[in-house]
């Protein structure tokens, strides 16, 4: 704004006091990146992010709908911010249970003002004006060519960007609410997402993590998934190179081929698996088979050698039986996953998977038991493969101080964390560390060269 310009008013509030707005987001990383781009849009309409809700004008809760309880839990935070509002505060409800749930949330939660799905954030601020005067607003049409391209983000502190690349999904996995709150499958074009990742590392930024459902489908009507990867890879001052999540039949030849080749691109691979059995991943509709799963994690691994690989796995989805479950085991053991984020299903109003007989449904006991015995699984194979890491050197970066004590907490290239004493290092920078010691699941180290010693040469060039 300069000088010359008015000054904006807001729902009578004096020029010269900033409105201010608290977002508090759950879910994915998409609706992290969403919140940022919410952030932006309020920012760019002079109003002052903040990380309390307390007496905030405008707060915004951010949802996600993916599981029952995800649901459950954001009522419950709705009914404990009223004590957070001032007489004023315009509460509203975003994201894929505002998509969801529509005009029925503001029937369950009279609080609140504003219900605005994902493809809606850019009307935010009007409707913020339009719930002082009194209204209250439902806004969850979709529109396919919504990417925000002139938003801009405004992103958390840190030392990575999350960068959206893809909108919605075109899969139509049978337990999944997400086709239906996110709408199509749509992805930027390649130039904006590289301008994107060009003013992140201008920025500061040297890691992205480019972001879709499927994010490897990415296909701006030219350029493909492997070409976007080598275009972001070339980009002057990038240094890390993830993405999340690809879903298995997405990795072309080509795409491997630019994972291979692009030195930035780290070596770790966040591949849901959903479940062993093939019978079961019919019914889910995976459109993969057990062996086509384990032909990917082969591929990739040939690819990309020394691959950390993670996996999402849900159980008790209905009809699988004890032998499936038994599959689902074992391919967790053939592929000796570093970590997995394992789910027990919770069906969700109108996917398919509420329409099979209610007879298959896997009792509540059952699908309890087998989520511990696959999250033992899942923990022996993580721990064995890290006890074999202790001693070894690895290139981390610094992201932050970690929540407890004032250690600092820092990521090697294939995703492990590892903890540092509290002047090993700066936020932001790149060293060499020796794992000394692991819990398990995170690592402690010692930095042993300050400059970092990189897995894989011939980076792009480096420019300021
Ligand atoms: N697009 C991503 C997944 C997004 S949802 C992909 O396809 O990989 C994240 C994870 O939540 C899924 O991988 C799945 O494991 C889990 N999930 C989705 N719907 C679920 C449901 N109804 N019940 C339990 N877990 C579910
Ligand atoms: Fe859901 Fe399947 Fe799409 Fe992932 S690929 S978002 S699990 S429908
Ligand atoms: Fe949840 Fe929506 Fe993400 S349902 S997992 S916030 S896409």
């Amino acid at each position: 704004m300069t000088g010359t310009e008015p000054a904006i008013t807001l729902g009578g509030m004096s020029p010269t006091e900033r409105p201010t707005v608290y977002v508090e987001t759950y879910g994915c990383q998409m609706n992290a990146s969403d919140s940022e781009l919410m952030l932006g849009t309020f920012a760019a309409r002079g109003y002052t992010p903040v990380d309390r809700p307390d007496g905030a004008d405008v707060i915004l809760v951010n949802t996600c709908a993916i599981r029952e309880h995800a649901e459950q839990r954001v009522f419950g935070r709705l009914g404990e911010l009223k004590r957070h509002m001032a007489r004023d505060t315009i509460l509203g409800v975003t994201g894929c249970m505002a998509q969801r749930l529509g005009a029925d949330l503001l029937r369950r939660a009279p609080h609140v003002s504003l219900v605005v799905g994902p493809d809606g954030y850019r009307a935010l601020p009007a409707l913020v004006d339009g719930a002082r005067a009194g209204a209250r607003a439902v806004d969850t049409a979709f529109h396919p060519d919504e990417h925000y391209e002139d938003v801009r983000p405004r992103r958390a502190a840190g030392v990575k960007a999350w960068i959206p690349v893809q909108r919605g999904c075109d899969y139509r996995c049978t337990y999944c609410i997400v086709p239906t709150t996110r709408g199509p499958e749509r992805s930027r074009r390649l130039a904006d997402v590289v301008q994107e990742v060009r003013d992140a590392v201008a920025a500061g930024m040297t890691e992205v993590v480019l972001l879709g459902q499927t994010v490897n489908s990415y296909h701006d009507g030219t350029a493909d998934f492997a070409a976007l990867l080598r275009a972001v890879g070339a980009v002057p001052g990038l240094r890390r190179l993830r993405f999340t999540s690809p879903h298995p039949n997405d990795f072309s030849t080509r795409v491997l081929a630019a994972m291979a080749d692009t030195a930035a691109v780290c070596e770790h691979v966040h591949l849901p698996m959903q479940s062993g059995s093939t019978r079961t991943l019919r019914r889910m509709l995976r459109r993969y088979t057990r062996e086509e799963y384990l032909r990917c994690v082969d591929r990739l691994r040939t690819a990309i050698p020394g691959l950390a690989l993670t996996t999402d796995v849900i159980v008790g989805f209905p009809g699988e039986t004890d032998e499936d479950f038994q599959e689902t085991l074992s391919a967790v053991d053939v592929v000796g996953f570093d970590d997995a984020y394992t789910f027990k299903f919770s069906p969700r109003a109108g996917t398919p998977a509420t329409r099979l007989p209610a007879e298959e449904t896997v009792p509540d006991d059952v699908a309890s038991g087998r989520l511990t015995e696959l999250i033992a699984a899942v923990r022996r194979r993580g721990r064995a493969r890290n006890v074999q890491l202790l001693g070894t050197r690895h290139e981390v970066l610094v992201e932050k101080r970690a929540r407890r004590g004032d250690a600092l907490q820092a990521r090697t290239r294939d995703f492990k964390t590892v903890l540092l004493g509290p002047d090993a290092a700066a936020v932001g920078q790149y060293c060499t560390v020796a794992l000394t010691g692991t819990t398990g699941s995170t690592f402690t180290g010692v930095v042993v060269d300050s400059g970092a010693a990189r897995r894989r040469t011939a980076l792009p060039l480096a420019a300021g």
